[in-house]
């Protein structure tokens, strides 16, 4: 489905009723990465995913994406459906989009999950680092960003065993247009620090990462479950990053329990 959003066309799948969970994707994916999560929650609630702009079927509009951007969509999306309050689920560019939803619209967010991500900002090494991939992602295009991608947010474990997964992280992305790639990477790079959200985060809130992800470490989950009070931690054996496609068993499991005891039941 689409929706004109913010002057662009932003794409989003909407399925299920009752409760609004918003799944918001990380880079350089699209709203498919959820698809498997999509289809373990649609019993039990109303599940959004929504096509980052730049990214899936939404348009890629000129200019850097900064978080709020991406955040002021998601804001502006749930306005159309007449969503008043979500729990949003993002992973890891999903989780910056979220913190920042969260400073800009705090009485909007039922609950949260934040997987594989951090609060922190870049160093000027990261963003140098930004810059490089943005200018590799307008030369090369898609495919170069996913050559990239694969062995740093894929857990090794999955590399050799789960080709399947490497597949389907490649053609996501590579159905990505280049020109988002390069202005979500610009706007991450120009992300602000959320630290000073974390102990006003007074909503259920699940951490999730895989014990492998060398983007976001466990230490960064760490950091966040010592933050946010009452935030639990789920860590998932052997998988990377991309938590939720490695192990979807997993990360459904950890997802479905804190959906069931702490948002759908709590009323
Ligand atoms: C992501 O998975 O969204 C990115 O790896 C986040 C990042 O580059 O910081």
């Amino acid at each position: 489905m689409k929706a004109e959003i913010n002057g662009i066309n932003i794409s989003y799948t909407d399925e299920g009723a009752g409760e609004s969970v918003i799944f918001i994707h990380a880079f350089p994916l699209n709203s498919r990465m959820w698809d498997e999560q999509i289809a373990a929650v649609k019993d039990r609630c109303r599940a959004i995913s929504i096509d980052l702009r730049g990214f899936g079927d939404s348009d890629a509009p000129e200019g850097v994406y900064e978080m709020s951007h991406m955040a002021a969509d998601v804001r502006q999306l749930m306005r159309r459906l007449s969503i008043d309050r979500a729990t949003l689920v993002g992973l890891s560019m999903g989780g910056y989009v979220s913190l920042a939803f969260y400073r800009a619209y705090p009485e909007a967010v039922r609950a949260m999950v934040l997987a594989d991500t951090r609060a922190t900002s870049d160093n000027e090494e990261g963003r140098e680092k930004r810059e490089k991939s943005a200018e590799r992602a307008e030369r090369e295009g898609a495919a170069a960003i996913a050559d990239d991608m694969v062995t740093v947010a894929l857990s090794d474990e999955t590399i050799e065993k789960q080709p399947d997964v490497v597949r389907r992280m490649r053609t996501i992305t590579e159905a990505n247009s280049p020109r988002g790639i390069a202005a979500a990477q610009r706007g991450m790079a120009a992300r602000v620090d959320s630290t000073d959200l974390l102990s006003r985060m007074n909503f259920p809130v699940l951490i999730i990462v895989g014990s492998e992800d060398k983007l976001t470490p466990v230490k960064d989950s760490e950091a966040l479950r010592d933050a946010i009070p009452g935030a639990g931690l789920r860590i998932i054996e052997g998988a990377g990053h991309l938590s939720n496609m490695e192990r979807a068993e997993e990360f459904n499991s950890a997802l479905t329990d804190f959906l069931d005891r702490r948002v759908l039941k709590a009323g």
